[in-house]
């Protein structure tokens, strides 16, 4: 009897275990996020694994490079005519980063979203549309991945460098949350004179008045400073440039540490990857690209001097008040940046001893800017 009822017990108590679970299981499966997300108000945006397959080189095998929203992507950015190219470059010499070219849709798209939240109006057409932050978040979100995954070759750390998404830094970080920043400044001087000597058009810059562009620098700047101060310096690491120059070596170490990638001789010398097979890919319509293809040179740290109308020169601390704020004293003509590490020495020596080569490679960079446009 007693076995009997043992055995009943044990046949209904399994009974339940399985009906449990069964339930359990049901619970789980209507109330996952996955299920409702597209009717849920706090839909969360999960994006799907991507992946591009792509041949390896050496070994001739294929391989899978998985990309998504948490991977830990880097952004270079900063004023134009601040050496984000040349940052993009010395990064893009290291095996395990891929940076790549301008992509200028992706600042843009950054734009285009900010236009549409700002519009009294036209914010509330796209909500009654069911069209809300979240959705459009997840729809930026997934563009600027897939502009930045496959605009290049696949690498373990992608990065990208389009100069003025550093305005958008907090809204990135939050679309990727473990991405981080590099937030490249140099003396606004210098920028502002390189932008009106080489004519390299801004919207919003008049090209023939430097106290306006220098007004200009200063309201970009402190607004790209506001937003890397805000995610704070685990973050955002702000680099200077003429120090970037004057001790590339000091500087690429901290940046790598900054981003966790392991140190590699290889950034200290980008001038042999250029335009190699496998090697740095550079855009023959970005300005910047015949300097780059030069080794790492301090040749553009003082053409300023001299150069700025006298008026400018002696209000320089009240038009452009974030000179200081960043480190460079307004009214030292040129500022003391600094000495250059050996490294630079040699490449200043060796530019001047070939100055004939690299000048016909300017200019052979010159007539394809040229010719392609
Ligand atoms: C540095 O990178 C090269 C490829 O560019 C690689 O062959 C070499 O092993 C790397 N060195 C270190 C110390 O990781």
């Amino acid at each position: 009897m007693r076995e009997i009822m043992g055995g009943r017990t044990l046949k209904r108590y399994i009974l339940m275990g399985v009906l449990c679970l069964v339930t359990i299981a049901l619970i789980y499966q209507f109330s996952s996020p996955t299920c409702f997300a597209s009717h849920s108000q706090e839909s969360q945006w999960i994006s799907p694994e991507q992946f591009i397959m792509s041949k390896d080189e050496r070994s001739g095998e294929t391989q899978k490079f998985v990309y998504n929203r948490y991977m830990p992507l880097i952004f270079i950015g900063g004023m134009p005519r601040s050496g984000t190219t040349l940052l993009r470059v010395l990064l893009d010499a290291h095996p395990e980063i891929r940076c790549g070219e301008e992509t200028r849709v992706i600042p843009r798209l950054l734009g285009f979203r900010q236009s549409w939240l700002k519009a009294p109006f036209e914010s509330r057409r796209l909500s009654e549309a069911g069209i809300t932050a979240e959705v459009l978040d997840a729809a930026v979100g997934a563009f600027i991945l897939e502009i930045i995954a496959k605009h290049g070759t696949p690498a373990p750390r992608l990065c990208n460098k389009d100069p003025f998404t550093l305005r958008s830094a907090v809204y990135l970080r939050y679309l990727f949350p473990n991405s981080k920043f590099i937030f490249m400044i140099r003396d606004g001087r210098a920028v502002v004179h390189s932008i009106i000597s080489r004519k390299v058009t801004i919207s919003g810059f008049d090209l023939k008045d430097f106290r306006q562009c220098l007004k200009k620098w200063n309201a970009a700047m402190s607004a790209m400073h506001y937003q890397c101060e805000q995610l704070g310096s685990s973050v955002c690491l702000p680099v200077q440039y003429e120090q970037l120059v004057l001790q590339p070596k000091v500087w690429l170490q901290k940046i790598l540490s900054f981003l966790s990638v392991p140190w590699n001789e290889s950034v200290l010398h980008h001038e042999e990857l250029v335009n190699k097979k496998n090697g740095i890919s550079l855009s023959k319509l970005e300005r910047s690209t015949d300097q780059v293809i030069k080794p790492i040179n301090i040749e553009a740290l003082s053409k300023w001097v001299g150069q700025i109308p006298d008026d400018v020169v002696r209000d320089m601390g009240s038009i452009a008040p974030m000179l200081s704020v960043l480190g460079y004293d307004p009214t030292a003509n040129p500022p003391n940046y600094g000495t250059a590490d050996t490294l630079v020495e040699q490449n200043m020596k060796h530019l001047e001893e070939n100055k004939e080569d690299w000048l016909e490679n300017s200019f052979f960079c010159a007539k394809q800017l040229y010719l392609k446009t």
